[in-house]
């Protein structure tokens, strides 16, 4: 008798999740320390990367408020998660609020501080109201925490 084997081949789609970054973070490591931590966002996606090598992880930062609404509209009907520090934009950005309601993909709101402990206009934040959840104070951790969100 005569056995026929069939191979099926599993394809493996990892997850795509994006942390986009808004103003003033490129600054981190010289910025603030004191508050923000000596270490570039560089380094830390970095070691982000090699710890959760089975996820598709990209990464974002701008200054421009329009460049940030692109950006989350560009992935925001096919990534699986959206990571997302709007740094002072969160405070102010209509614009930002809108987008993060508009898209498919789950956000989660990411705070390197503990932005409810600082001044009171921080205490308001645009993106919140559309989020899945809210991660912060926990200094880069957040993002790591936010990623496991997603898990
Ligand atoms: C921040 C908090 C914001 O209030 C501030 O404007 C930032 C960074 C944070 O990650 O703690 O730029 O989003």
């Amino acid at each position: 008798m005569r056995f026929f084997c069939t191979l099926h081949f599993i394809t493996f789609n990892p997850m795509k999740i994006i942390i986009i970054n808004g103003p003033n973070l490129n600054l981190l490591g010289k910025r603030e320390p004191e508050i923000y931590g000596g270490k570039t966002f560089e380094s830390y996606f970095a070691d982000l990367q090699s710890k959760f090598k089975d996820l598709e992880l990209e990464y974002y930062q701008s200054n421009i408020e329009g460049e940030l609404i692109d950006k989350i509209q560009e992935v925001g009907f096919s990534y699986d998660g959206i990571i997302l520090n709007a740094a002072a934009y969160t405070h102010t950005s209509v614009g930002l609020g809108d987008v993060v309601k508009a898209v498919n993909t789950p956000v989660v709101e990411v705070h390197i501080s503990n932005t409810l402990k600082r001044e009171d206009f921080r205490h308001v934040s645009y993106i919140s109201p559309g989020a899945k959840g809210v991660i912060l104070g926990f200094g880069l951790l957040s993002y790591d925490l936010a990623i496991r969100s997603f898990l």
